[in-house]
């Protein structure tokens, strides 16, 4: 009886049976319409369907039964990657993760484990993904999780980047971690995103500190000088910017637990943050040396702190720009780069109209920039 199950399913695999009614099914993402289906066949195997509405590898991992994730999701889990050539022909990979290779899923072959996929099916058009594989519940392999139907069944599920079949990591929004019933019927998915929502609120914290409260300040500190109340104002906005990424900071670290030194953007960030620092500083000191009555501005720190502050500003455009297109999938059409960008260009065209203004009118109302404090 099993035997002529086991065939069956292998058979209907085989001959593509892609559109079958699986008994069971979630959706796991709205987005991409990343759907999972499966049944459960004899209690000894379990077939899956993934597919998604992109054109990307698409894959799912899951956990050992009662274990969860660590902090970083991916660690320790077992992953099957359903990854597409340019003719759409589909290869089903085993893989692992965790102690053996973080960050990165590699084949269990690769590790001294087995290729356990029974039987595997699907094909990738544009706009649509699809990977069927059968596989027993406990493979024996060393590499792999058995899983548990009784159980809660923790799993994690991801595609890749727009339009590449290359294994590449997914971008942040392209994965999420659920735990699902496999038994059940109606299958109440908990979405554990809180990772993307903290890196969600990282995002918006920086941008508020470095692409509004900053530039504010230093346009305060350059152009307005000729009113007694730049300096609280500059203060104030400087205060908020600071405190708005140090909370931006703390965000990162909590969903990274630690330092942001493995990306390019992670690293940048941190010089950010830290000339930020030195920003500060440089600021306080120009404030307690500043003599009502001197006659120029001392290089040291006074126009030290004003050249950092612009360079700190620069700076955290590029590191605002690679974290947007870090976290989202479609780096040069993206509304937010488009838009912050639009958003530095007004910046920078007001600053070269004063300063063309100030330069042709030197002697008008307003008070020469630099002789001030
Ligand atoms: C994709 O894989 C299929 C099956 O292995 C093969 O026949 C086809 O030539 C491959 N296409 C490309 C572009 O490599």
């Amino acid at each position: 009886m099993k035997l002529l199950y086991t065939s069956i399913i292998l058979i209907c695999i085989a001959c593509n049976f892609i559109n079958a009614d699986f008994s069971h099914q979630v959706t796991l993402d709205q987005n991409s319409n990343f759907r999972l289906s499966w049944d459960i066949v004899n209690n000894d195997f379990i077939v899956f369907r993934v597919e998604a509405n992109v054109k990307t590898w698409i894959g799912i991992g899951w956990y050992c039964t009662g274990c969860t994730g660590s902090k970083m999701a991916m660690m320790n889990a077992d992953f099957t990657i359903g990854q597409f050539n340019s003719s759409g022909f589909l290869s089903v990979h085993d893989m692992v993760n965790g102690q053996y290779e973080p960050g990165q899923p590699v084949d269990d072959t690769t590790r001294g484990g087995t290729y356990d996929i029974l039987s595997s099916s699907g094909y990738q058009i544009d706009g649509y993904s699809v990977m069927i594989f059968s596989k027993k519940l406990n493979t024996g392999d060393t590499r792999d999780h058995s899983i548990d139907p009784s159980q809660p069944f923790n799993m994690l599920w991801a595609y890749g980047p727009v339009q590449n079949n290359n294994l590449d990591e997914h971008p942040r929004t392209q994965a999420g971690q659920v735990t699902i019933d496999l038994l059940g019927n109606e299958n109440k998915v908990i979405v554990v995103d809180s990772g993307n929502n903290l890196l969600r609120w990282h995002g918006s914290f920086m941008l508020i500190a470095f692409g509004v409260l900053m530039p504010m300040a230093i346009f305060t500190a350059r152009y307005l000088k000729s009113y007694t109340w730049w300096f609280p104002l500059h203060m104030f906005l400087q205060t908020f910017a600071f405190i708005f990424m140090i909370v931006a900071f703390g965000l990162v670290i909590k969903h990274l637990d630690g330092l942001p030194l493995k990306s390019g953007h992670g690293i940048i960030g941190l010089i950010l943050v830290i000339l930020t620092f030195i920003a500060m500083i440089l600021g306080g000191v120009s404030h307690l040396l500043w003599k009502k009555d001197r006659k120029t501005t001392p290089l040291f720190p006074d126009i030290i702190h004003h050249y950092q502050g612009r360079l700190v500003f620069l700076l955290s455009v590029a590191v605002i720009i690679t974290g947007i297109i870090k976290y989202n999938s479609v780096p040069i059409s993206n509304p937010f780069v488009i838009c912050f960008s639009i958003l530095i260009g007004l910046y920078i065209s007001i600053v070269v109209y004063l300063e063309v203004v100030e330069k042709l009118n030197p002697n008008s109302n307003s008070i020469p920039l630099d002789n001030m404090k």
